[in-house]
């Protein structure tokens, strides 16, 4: 099997001219893997198509935007019925206060939200709002993990800057810098120092409960435990970046499966329906920090627009189908004991990180629990595994850095297709390092 790239190829000649690097985002690249993207034409539930006609099972699902796969039914009739009464009305809307209902509602740690256009600016605010209510600075927060691309969380930051060996972006003044203490995440003993140490100038402890962006990565017991009992000692906040986890694990926030209750949370990706979102929400008395009830400012033309209002909504209530996570899960446990199964076979060291419905392989011999551990991981073995994966039809991130979200679309046929895949792809990556 080969396929042809040569529309892909001439698009990306094509983009580089007037777009930087060819890109939008340099998640898209294909630096760490050599060759340039496959550039998409369309897709089409549980499959993307490239401008050259390759079909892929998409297990990148717009890094985790979409779990009901392209073109569902509900959120495109939703989108569809909003599209002829406008997009943006710089005005309130009752979708708006539909899904704020439907959030808090399922999300009883919070009692109102606020929505943005990306996650990127719900973590920012986030992180203005813990600073607004405890009067602090210092945000503390784990290396390698991904926050969006706002100056603070761009410090030891994962996910595509990892992937490009950028450790902290360019253009980061050093008072920011001075604002934000990065340390490993699963690490008790480095918790508990910074903790003992700046712990009264801490304004919010920031984790993703479960890591997505130096692959899957869940909590090692006690430690998001942990967070929450230094944290409250100390005075601090606890904000959760839920941007990923929320809704792609559990119906709401991963926090009904740890039992635990930060006091903020940051929403996006997959509540948008595949459309721009972002969302903060808390308890009502740090909510009312926010203007115009008090006095942490956050604005946003595009923020709650109708369209992506209709779109969360629509998908939301797709989502609210019984027994989805358990398909999901089911699905994921299928396909990482096949990809453990097939390196044990061929000799080839694998951690697969896994939690529910989203998995990611690093080719290493160790457990990976922190960023550093995905970054000794071995990325040419990764970059071939990649090619060879678009090969066999199987669209996954360019990076190490980055998970497998599995989608809802997902049929029977299209999972026992990537179980075949997978054996082949982990035999042939055999034969070529034999070579
Ligand atoms: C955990 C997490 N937080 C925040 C963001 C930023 O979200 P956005 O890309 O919508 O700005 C991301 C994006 O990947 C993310 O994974």
């Amino acid at each position: 099997m080969h396929k042809d790239f040569d529309q892909s190829s001439y698009l990306y000649d094509r983009s580089q001219r007037f777009l930087a690097g060819g890109v939008n985002s340099p998640s898209r690249a294909f630096n760490a893997v050599g060759g340039h993207p496959v550039f998409i034409s369309r897709g089409s539930g549980p499959y993307l198509y490239d401008v050259d006609g390759n079909r892929y099972i998409d297990f990148l699902c717009a890094y985790g935007a979409l779990i009901l796969g392209h073109g569902h039914p509900a959120v495109t009739a939703a989108v569809e019925a909003q599209l002829p009464h406008g997009t943006v009305y710089g005005a309130p809307t009752e979708l708006e206060a539909r899904l704020a209902e439907l959030l808090c509602r399922h999300i009883p740690i919070i009692d109102q939200v606020r929505f943005n256009a990306s996650g990127t600016e719900a973590v920012m605010t986030a992180i203005r709002l813990a600073r607004g209510v405890t009067g602090r600075r210092l945000i503390l927060k784990f290396t390698g993990s991904y926050h969006g691309h706002s100056d603070l969380v761009l410090i030891a930051a994962g996910s595509g800057s990892s992937t490009l060996g950028i450790e902290d972006s360019l253009g980061i003044p050093p008072e920011v810098k001075a604002g934000v203490i990065s340390i490993p995440y699963n690490n008790p003993a480095a918790l508990r120092q910074a903790m003992a140490e700046r712990g009264d100038e801490i304004a919010a402890v920031l984790v993703e409960p479960v890591v997505g962006n130096f692959g899957i990565v869940p909590p090692v017991p006690g430690f998001l435990e942990l967070i929450e009992e230094l944290a409250q000692a100390s005075g601090a906040l606890v904000i959760w970046d839920e941007v990923i986890t929320a809704f792609r694990f559990t119906y709401g926030s991963v926090s009904s499966l740890f039992h635990l209750r930060p006091d903020i949370i940051t929403l996006g990706k997959l509540i948008g329906g595949g459309l721009p979102i972002g969302a903060y929400g808390a308890r009502r008395e740090i909510m009312s920090a926010v203007a115009p009830l008090g006095g942490v400012y956050q604005d946003g033309t595009f923020a709650g627009n109708p369209l992506s209002m209709a779109a969360g909504l629509a998908c939301l209530s797709a989502l609210a189908t019984p027994g989805i996570y358990e398909r999901l899960a089911g699905y994921a446990a299928r396909l990482v004991a096949v990809i453990k199964s097939a390196a044990q076979k061929h000799g080839i060291p694998v951690h697969v990180g896994h939690f529910g419905g989203a998995f990611s392989v690093h080719f290493t011999a160790e457990p990976v629990l922190d960023s550093a551990a995905c970054d000794r991981a071995d990325s040419s073995t990764f970059a071939e595994f990649f090619h060879l994966c678009l090969e066999e039809g199987l669209l996954i991130a360019p990076s190490k850095y980055e998970a497998w979200f599995v989608s809802a679309a997902l049929g029977e046929d299209d999972v026992a297709y990537t179980e075949e895949a997978l054996e082949r792809i982990f035999a042939r990556l055999n034969t070529s390092r034999q070579r």
